[in-house]
């Protein structure tokens, strides 16, 4: 079985984090478990990542039943950028793209917010902590050279001073999505947020786009709170997994 197989392939990027032979799943349903199981004992998988939408309740069943155990809930959101207005930003909050050398200050934000964040890494006890935490903070450093990660990046400016980030992608010719928000801890509960997804909303309508999608952790009620409060829709969501070999 090769390692690039379309449902299943090796995480470089979390082995060289952990030092831990990881392999990934995106979209894991009932059918293609025996096939992920084959994968990790053929490439010698110790950590599977493994997600399944959390509709398909016998994949979960399944699974549990394998030995995996639930590391969090992703819940995605909609707004349908031809149905409706963009609500307006009264906050006074420059957004503006990230320039070049400011990858360090996205990085420095990242790292004050992303700080024992809620996500699945965390979740692991088996991980460590640090790590865990710099999973998100490279994440948010690399995706400024926007390459795969992020078509673009940008920077909330409060009283001139950079306090948050968003990272934002192009999905299809009809889908943005926004991707990684961070606020630095000084800098919340100022509606820095709020003028982020206004940001980002304006990014995906200035490309035609009909939609743009979001997604967090079932937990993250502060971003829920601002998405239904903008117009956004709740639309699916998927079950993350990690399973030990
Ligand atoms: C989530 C986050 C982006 C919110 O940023 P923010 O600029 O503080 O958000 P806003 O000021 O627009 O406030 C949004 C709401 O969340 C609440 N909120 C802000 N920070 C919060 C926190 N740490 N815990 C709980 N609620 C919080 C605000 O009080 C507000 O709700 P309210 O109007 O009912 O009071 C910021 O807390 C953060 O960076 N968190 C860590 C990373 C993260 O969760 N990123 C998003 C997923 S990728």
């Amino acid at each position: 079985m090769s390692p690039d197989s379309a449902k299943i392939k090796l995480s470089d990027i979390d082995e060289e984090r952990f030092g831990i032979r990881t392999a990934k799943s995106s979209c894991t349903t009932r059918e293609d478990i025996p096939e992920l199981l084959e994968f990790c004992e053929a490439h010698q998988v110790e950590l599977l990542i493994a997600r399944c939408p959390a509709a398909d309740i016998e994949a979960v069943q399944r699974m549990e039943r394998h030995g995996f155990f639930i590391t969090d809930t992703l819940v995605y959101y909609s707004f349908f950028l031809k149905n409706k207005p963009i609500p307006e930003d009264a906050a006074g909050i420059r957004v503006r793209p990230v320039s070049p050398g400011e990858e360090f200050v996205v990085k420095d934000i990242a790292q004050g917010s992303f700080q024992g964040y809620r996500g699945h890494y965390h979740a692991d006890p088996r991980l460590d902590r640090k790590k865990c935490d710099d999973v998100y903070t490279d994440w948010a450093y690399r995706s400024c050279f926007r390459g795969s990660l992020a078509n673009e990046v940008m920077v909330a400016e409060y009283d001139s001073t950079p306090a948050g980030f968003a990272t934002l992608r192009i999905n299809s010719d009809s889908e943005g999505e926004g991707v990684l928000f961070g606020v630095a801890p000084v800098f919340q509960g100022k509606g820095i947020y709020r003028s982020l997804m206004i940001g980002g909303l304006t990014w995906c309508v200035s490309l035609g786009l009909d939609v743009m999608i979001v997604s967090t952790q079932i937990v993250n009620t502060a971003v829920q709170k601002v998405w239904t409060r903008l117009g956004f829709e709740p639309s699916h969501s998927y079950y993350t997994f990690h399973k030990w070999f």
